[in-house]
């Protein structure tokens, strides 16, 4: 699906079905920080019971969109709906309830244990005393097997490892137990075998017990394995989405990764699978050089 700036992005249907209907839906958003505009006249459908996938270059506002989309930032014009409900009425208790987050390089207060960041994610459950019920402990120590960092639980965050301390980020938020997760960029500092556990992690979550998933993700690859749906944003405006297959053009990845790219379909699971050659820049270059 092919779209441009203040146009809807409406969810693309699959097979001619009815599409899924939105969790979380941003309409006609204008977001920046002080007097600098980010993002220009956004509209997102995060389809319920599906997984979405942000992705653009480095510095397109997909940080920010999630932080508008998660109340972490008021935009300067447009709408976030949530469940029927405009989040600019909803208290971060009850956002907490519904959704969510595990943002961009997260910072743990000093003398945290990985057991005391996830209980973070019952406090929106338990009310303003703070008291952990027999089903939060279930809720802590089940986010914390997920990740797999049982025995990392007394550990002070601030000695783990870059990807130890962000599956404990990841936990924290799994602990809200909520039916919108909003990851950016849950991948980083981990290695392969991790980064596919985790994306296999959400995956389950999604089908076993219908999450809805919005995440930034950098690999063009796993977006294209694990979302339904694309969202392409470029320079603070999306310019696609839809879903992979139709996304991943040689076009599309040359104008907004700058890279000339192959789309070959990946032999076991049928999805798009990109092979980047070289830069679009070198490509060019490299086309007026003499034979
Ligand atoms: N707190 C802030 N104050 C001022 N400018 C900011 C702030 N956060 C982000 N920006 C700017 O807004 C723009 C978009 O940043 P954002 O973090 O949303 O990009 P991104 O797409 O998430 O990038 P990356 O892939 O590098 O994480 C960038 O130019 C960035 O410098
Ligand atoms: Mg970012």
């Amino acid at each position: 699906m092919s779209a441009t700036n203040g146009t809807t992005h409406a969810p693309a249907s699959q097979n001619g079905a009815a599409p899924a209907p939105s969790a979380l839906q941003a309409q006609a958003i204008c977001a920046g920080y002080d007097k600098r505009a980010i993002l220009e006249h956004i509209d997102l459908h995060v389809l319920q019971g599906k997984v979405t996938a942000l992705v653009g270059p480095n510095g397109s506002g997909k940080s920010t969109l999630l932080k508008v989309c998660t109340k972490l930032l008021a935009p300067a014009k447009g709408t976030v709906i949530l469940d029927g409900e405009n989040i600019a009425h909803l208290s971060t208790r009850e956002m907490a309830k519904r959704l969510a987050i595990l943002p961009q390089g997260p910072v743990a207060p000093a003398n945290l244990t990985v057991r005391d960041l996830v209980e973070q994610g019952r406090y929106a459950q338990v009310g303003p005393f703070r008291m952990l019920r027999r089903q939060d402990h279930v809720a802590i120590n089940r986010a914390i097997a997920m990740v797999q960092l049982e025995t990392f639980a007394d550990r002070d965050v601030d000695t783990l490892s870059g990807g130890e301390r962000q599956r404990a980020w990841l936990a924290l938020a799994l602990a809200q137990q909520t039916a919108i997760l909003a990851l950016d960029e849950p991948t980083t500092f981990l290695d392969i075998g991790h980064q596919l556990e985790v994306l296999e992690l959400v995956h389950e979550l999604n089908r076993t017990e219908g999450l809805t998933v919005l995440m930034v993700l950098h690999d063009l690859n796993h977006a294209a394995a694990f979302a339904d749906q694309m969202v392409v944003l470029n320079h603070g405006s999306i310019v696609e989405a839809g879903e992979p297959w139709s996304i991943l053009q040689p076009d599309l990845l040359r104008q907004v990764f700058g890279v000339a790219a192959s789309i070959i379909r990946e032999p076991e699971s049928g999805k798009p699978l990109i092979v980047a050659h070289q830069s679009a820049r070198r490509a060019m270059e490299s086309s007026f050089e003499p034979s």
